[in-house]
């Protein structure tokens, strides 16, 4: 994938690649055929680039920030590889999913080795507080996936509660990539808090992002089939504002799908979304995110990382993959 974000880090991005690659092995092959088949299908690879932006824009000149970064990419992977369990997904980058095509206990099992993989790697790091934000992170995310399931098929969910569990479940990762970049930099105190609260709102725009195109999106362009979120009655931002929007009859509607869960509501659900102006909103709450993140660059100095980082926000939020 060519972003126009990439050119800065261009060298380290194909290092942290490498790294990925070399450190996916293991002595039972099953473990590295799975590994290699997710990772060979790509993904994104925000967080990393996140990582060597943040480190590069705090003057790092070391080199463990691709290490770093390819840490973060195994803790994103590892979550993955559970999340397509827990949602009983069967698409993921294009391709079928881990549970799908070998079934659930090898995706859980194998994102187990990567998740203690990341671990190992971050030992090997050896900076304390850079260990103290992963550990921290990891095990919020964990608390954001639980507090999720306990809203499932829940349409009293609130806006409030969602925005909590976005920013448990997806802005933790985001946060603790930028933050750990930054410390590893040895940044001050001021500019180390400023890109921590850049990847927070970056990390919510990106889970806003990803739940309106699971209404809007295609399965082409993302990789990952539509739909998956209102299949398990999970209550994201678009239903929420449907219900608080929507006359008394749509609400009912929207209230009963997440009751019930399935897709065969898709179509419906997808013009009442619409209708009600509820991806209007989640997009403006997305753009509000934007506009908070680019707030927290102004407190770090200027360079061409920085400049990077904002047009990353940018994509982030216009993106339709
Ligand atoms: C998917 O993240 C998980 C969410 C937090 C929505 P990405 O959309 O970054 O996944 P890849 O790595 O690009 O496949
Ligand atoms: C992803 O949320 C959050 C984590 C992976 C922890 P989703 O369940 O919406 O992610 P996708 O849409 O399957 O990628
Ligand atoms: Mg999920
Ligand atoms: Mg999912
Ligand atoms: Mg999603």
């Amino acid at each position: 994938m060519t972003y126009p974000f990439l050119s800065v880090v261009k060298q380290d991005f194909q290092a942290v690649d490498d790294l990925i690659r070399a450190n996916l092995n293991s002595e039972v092959p099953m473990v590295e055929e799975i590994a290699a088949y997710l990772v060979e299908a790509g993904g994104k690879r925000l967080r990393p680039l996140l990582v060597l932006l943040c480190a590069k824009a705090c003057g790092y000149h070391g080199s463990d920030h691709v290490k770093l970064a390819a840490v973060i990419e195994f803790l994103h992977t590892a979550m993955l590889l559970h999340d397509d369990v827990v949602d009983e997904s069967d698409l993921r980058r294009g391709r079928e999913t881990v549970n799908a095509a070998w079934g659930n206990a090898p995706s859980v099992l194998v994102g187990d080795f990567l998740h203690s993989r990341a671990f190992e790697m971050m030992v090997d790091i050896g900076n304390i507080r850079v260990m103290e934000i992963l550990s921290k992170a990891t095990n919020v995310i964990a608390e954001g996936e639980v507090q999720q399931l306990s809203f499932i098929r829940n349409p009293a969910t609130t806006e409030v509660e969602y925005m909590e569990i976005i920013s448990r479940k997806t802005a933790m990762l985001f946060q603790a990539a930028a933050h750990a970049g930054a410390v590893l930099a040895g940044a001050n105190e001021k500019t180390e808090h400023a890109l921590r609260d850049y990847g927070l709102h970056l990390g919510i725009a990106f889970q806003m992002v990803d739940d309106q195109l699971d209404y809007l999106g295609t399965p082409e362009e993302l990789g990952k089939n539509i739909g998956d979120d209102l299949a398990e009655g999970k209550v994201t931002l678009p239903l929420i504002v449907a219900m608080r929007n929507g006359q008394p009859d749509q609400k009912a509607f929207v209230e009963d799908a997440i009751r019930s869960g399935g897709v065969e509501n898709l179509p419906e659900m997808i013009r009442l979304v619409k209708a009600t102006d509820a991806l209007k909103y989640t997009s403006e709450q997305a753009n509000t995110e934007r506009c908070q993140a680019m707030a927290c660059l102004n407190n770090v100095a200027d360079s061409e990382f920085k400049d990077s980082m904002s047009t990353l926000v940018n994509f982030v939020v216009d993106r339709h993959h």
